[in-house]
């Protein structure tokens, strides 16, 4: 017989209840600028309506704690397992990811109606449910509320491509203003073999382990992002009509779909943001590209991106490095695999890192769209090469320069 857990304290039920509360209120912070209208929107089939991105995150705790492990608990819509399953094979069929922009029903306020029902179970559960329940439940709750916050900013860049495919350039709202960029330096690691992975104290998603040794180079890394005007003499020198600088898929895809700039550039000088269309920034950084722009531009500034590798040493062991959370997600060269003795979750949750290894690149860092709280220097986020709707930027590395003025 298995032993007996130890009593829930309740300084622990007490701060997951605030922490619960405080993460799902945020989604609704969020959702509260857009019309029903807005949130209903699906643009294309990467991205997902602000309404689809409320019940889903609510399906995850449905799906995955509460129906396994709240005795009692009744579902809200039974229907609702199979419109808000995302990805996951084990818990059944679902409706197609492409067509979740044609679910005018259920409305927004039957989803909010959804959301309430499922949080009165889940603060229940926290402050009732006995000891081994809680043993058995507290990571996947964690689990949830970290599902939730990664998808607080695809509600953000998902309904910012909406917004990008009206010509009413329709603001989001007022962001707060970046700190400026500091001037460029470069940073000089001494390369080696360092540790690479979580260390185990705290939340990490299963893709951050087991941690290991990796061995780098010496190399030098850019103390900030690459920035919109750097970028704009990149497209002046002829940087989209240069294909000695580009990767062979990156440039037919340049070609197959006429990229002239970064995705949210206007014609008439403008980006297009959260806060709308404004004058662009030449001090900010460059947002809204692909690996294989990121890539061109790194090769026309005769440098590199670094491998997450290099990126993760850096931001780990370098003073000096600005613009590593706040800004933008940092395209690395490394394609996302397994680390060594890689193994997922147990149970459903076995599906939410580990099946996606394979035709990805790791982005390293955090988004100026990312809740706070929820970055850290060991994150793996990973998109296609060709996405190009997330806060997504570079910083780059190169080679140790021999004689040059550091
Ligand atoms: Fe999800």
């Amino acid at each position: 017989m298995p032993a007996a857990s130890s009593p829930v304290s309740p300084a622990a039920r007490q701060q997951a209840h605030a922490r619960y509360a405080a993460i799902r209120a945020h989604t609704l912070a969020l959702a509260a600028p857009l019309s029903a209208e807005d949130q209903a929107l699906q643009s294309m089939p990467d991205a997902s309506p602000a309404k689809w991105h409320q019940a889903h995150t609510t399906w995850f705790f449905e799906a995955l704690l509460l129906r396994p492990l709240a005795p009692g608990y009744r579902l809200f819509n039974e229907q609702f397992l199979y419109l808000f399953n995302s990805y996951y094979e084990a818990l059944g069929p679902r409706h197609p990811r492409p067509q979740r922009g044609l679910l005018s029903r259920p409305g927004l306020d039957e989803v909010r109606a959804y959301r309430a029902h499922v949080d009165a179970a889940a603060l229940d559960c926290i402050a009732h449910c006995d000891a081994d329940s809680w043993a058995r439940g507290s990571a996947i709750l964690e689990l949830g509320l970290q599902h939730e916050q990664q998808h607080q900013e695809l509600l953000l860049t998902d309904i910012l491509h909406a917004f990008s495919c009206n010509p009413l350039w329709p603001a989001y709202g007022q962001l707060p203003e970046l700190p400026p960029a500091p001037a460029l330096q470069w940073l000089s690691h001494p390369g080696g073999v360092v540790e690479i992975g979580h260390p185990g104290t705290g939340f990490s998603f299963d893709n951050e382990g087991p941690r290991h040794q990796a061995l780098l180079q010496p190399f030098e890394i850019a103390n900030r992002l690459v920035t919109c005007g750097e970028f704009a003499d990149f497209i002046a020198d002829g940087g989209y009509r240069r294909p000695e600088l580009w990767l062979s898929d990156g440039w037919a895809l340049a070609r197959t779909q006429d990229w002239q700039a970064p995705a949210y550039w206007l014609a008439d000088g403008r980006v297009f943001g959260l806060g709308g269309a404004r004058a662009m920034d030449p001090a900010a950084p460059v947002l809204q590209l692909s690996f294989y722009e990121a890539a061109a531009y790194a090769d026309w500034a005769g440098a590199r991106l670094p491998s997450e590798f290099e990126w993760e040493a850096a931001a780990t062991a370098l003073p000096g490095l600005a613009q590593l959370y706040d800004c933008a997600w940092q395209w690395t060269r490394s394609a996302y695999h397994p680390y060594p003795g890689f193994r997922p979750l147990a149970g459903p949750a076995a599906e939410y890192n580990g099946k996606f290894m394979v035709g990805q690149l790791v982005l390293r860092g955090a988004s100026l769209a990312t809740p706070p709280g929820h970055a850290r220097a060991t994150y793996r986020n990973f998109f296609p090469p060709a996405a190009r709707w997330q806060f997504s930027g570079l910083r780059l590395a190169r080679e140790p320069q021999q004689g040059a003025p550091r």
